[in-house]
């Protein structure tokens, strides 16, 4: 990927987002959504993934046909909310490595704290695919990305549902060989640190924890 950020606006990632952001949208109805969507991003993130061929056969004769090339890739869930994501993008690419970054964001500094982290070996053979919904401060995001390049990750894209213009700027600054991948560009973080006008809290709303 050669952009530093890509906008996915298909019509029926926009339609779904807008069903999601809606306050009354149900927990159950939620996760639905951001199941379907993150398919779609996961389409969008993984457009140029190199190819090669295998010699296979098909009921009418040889070919050489195209296959992913390389090293199965690893997605990487920022915890909590990552899950949401991640679960939708590991029906379209079953067999990819999965790893999990626990950060959470303390609400006084909002600054991102650690405490988990699990991630597939060798790393840097491998495209790092880091899913966490909003990419609001960019802390976290920067953060996990830090952790995923101290385990050797040098291929790493980032993909994420919601993005305020703080965080996008945070993460150009600190990484700008990671491309974000996002269905929007909100206006702007309020004074707790929430995308506005965003969709609340991701967490809360995929795990009906409010
Ligand atoms: N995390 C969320 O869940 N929502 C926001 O708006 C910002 C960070």
């Amino acid at each position: 990927m050669t952009e530093h950020l890509t906008h996915v606006t298909h019509p029926l990632v926009q339609h779904k987002l807008t069903l999601m952001r809606k306050s009354d949208t149900s927990t159950a109805v939620f996760r639905q959504l951001l199941r379907e969507i993150s398919q779609l991003l996961a389409y969008e993130v993984t457009r140029e993934l190199p190819l090669t061929t295998e010699a296979i056969e098909t009921p009418m004769q040889t070919m050489d046909a195209p296959v992913l090339a390389g090293k199965k890739l690893a997605l990487v869930s920022i915890l909590r909310a990552g899950n949401g994501l991640l679960d939708g993008v590991l029906e379209l690419i079953p067999s990819a490595r999965v790893g999990f970054v626990g950060l959470y964001r303390d609400e006084k500094t909002l600054k991102p704290v650690q405490y988990y982290f699990k991630v597939p070996t060798a790393l840097e053979d491998r495209l790092v695919i880091a899913v966490d919904p909003m990419l609001a401060t960019g802390n976290s995001s920067v953060a996990a990305i830090d952790l995923l390049k101290k385990a050797g990750a040098t291929n790493i894209r980032f993909l994420c549902l919601l993005a305020a213009p703080e965080g996008i700027a945070r993460m150009k600054e600190a990484h700008p060989d990671v491309p974000i991948v996002t269905a929007a560009v909100d206006e702007r973080l309020n004074e707790h640190g929430y995308i506005v006008p965003g969709l609340g809290d991701a967490g809360d709303r995929m795990f009906g924890t409010k």
